[in-house]
């Protein structure tokens, strides 16, 4: 048991270590307790530690008491237990220990396409005095504003449906092309790894091409033919 301790001590004191250091480089660090991977939860990462509130509870207070600008926010995002009232426990021991806020993926770590259960994230918003952020199946402004009326939390974060449309939440269907064009450069000036590159890019044209030209952009291998086949295919035609 004691061993188990100093382990846990340990991985608290790793995890705080680059939070202090990159502290005056960003605005907040968020502890990932959502990643439901397999190698994640082997490693004791990720969702797996939703099961362990005090680790998490001490990960917070630990960096909340060691980074002391406070403006720098330490939150932590987490999937449901199978138990909503352990799930609530969990949430208030992070709340105790000084989280700024708590995102909650609505799902339990081995739940994949079910449906995102938005009265549990209510329950917990209604725990809770610091912010709660809803996340699970956003895709459009609809979906963020029916989140919102159905669970009352304080903001809304989605993943894949931004990385389909960057541009979601300023209330457009699908990527305008403004905002293709603006990724374009900036990866011109950053020069991401071509497969970070042509997959963003893939996500962002799923509405905008037809099936058969997806095909084709799906599988260019180098940034040349992406180019090329946008300014052929994508920037030259009508929206
Ligand atoms: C490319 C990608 C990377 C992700 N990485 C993480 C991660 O490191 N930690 C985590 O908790 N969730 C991660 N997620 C899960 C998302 O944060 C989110 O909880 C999940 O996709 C459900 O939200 P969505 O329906 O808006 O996509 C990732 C999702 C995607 C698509």
């Amino acid at each position: 048991m004691s061993v188990i301790k100093i382990l846990e001590n340990e991985h608290v004191t790793k995890i705080c270590a680059p939070m202090v250091r990159y502290s005056n480089k960003c605005a907040g660090v968020d502890i990932n307790c959502g990643c439901p991977q397999r190698w994640a939860m082997e490693e004791g990462y990720g969702s797996h530690l939703i099961k362990k509130p005090e680790l998490v509870a001490e990960m917070v207070s630990s960096a909340k008491r060691r980074i002391t600008d406070p403006d720098f926010t330490i939150s932590t995002k987490i999937r449901l237990l199978d138990d909503l009232r352990e799930t609530v426990d969990l949430c208030r021991q992070i709340e105790a220990a000084g989280a700024d806020f708590i995102t909650v993926h609505g799902r339990t770590p081995k739940q994949r396409s079910e449906p995102v259960d938005l009265e549990a994230i209510k329950i917990i918003k209604e725990s809770l005095n610091i912010p709660v952020i809803a996340n699970g199946d956003i895709y459009t402004i609809d979906d963020a504003e029916r989140v919102g009326e159905i669970t009352k939390v304080d903001g809304v974060m989605s993943a894949r449906g931004m990385l389909e449309n960057p541009a979601m939440f300023f209330g457009y269907a699908k990527t305008p092309r403004e905002c293709v064009k603006r990724y374009i450069e900036i990866a011109q000036l950053k020069e991401p790894r071509f497969m970070t590159f042509h997959h963003h890019l893939v996500f962002m044209l799923e509405k905008s091409l037809p099936k058969p030209k997806r095909k084709v952009f799906n599988n260019l291998r180098n940034k040349e033919a992406v180019l090329e086949f946008l300014s052929e295919h994508y920037f030259a035609q009508d929206e």
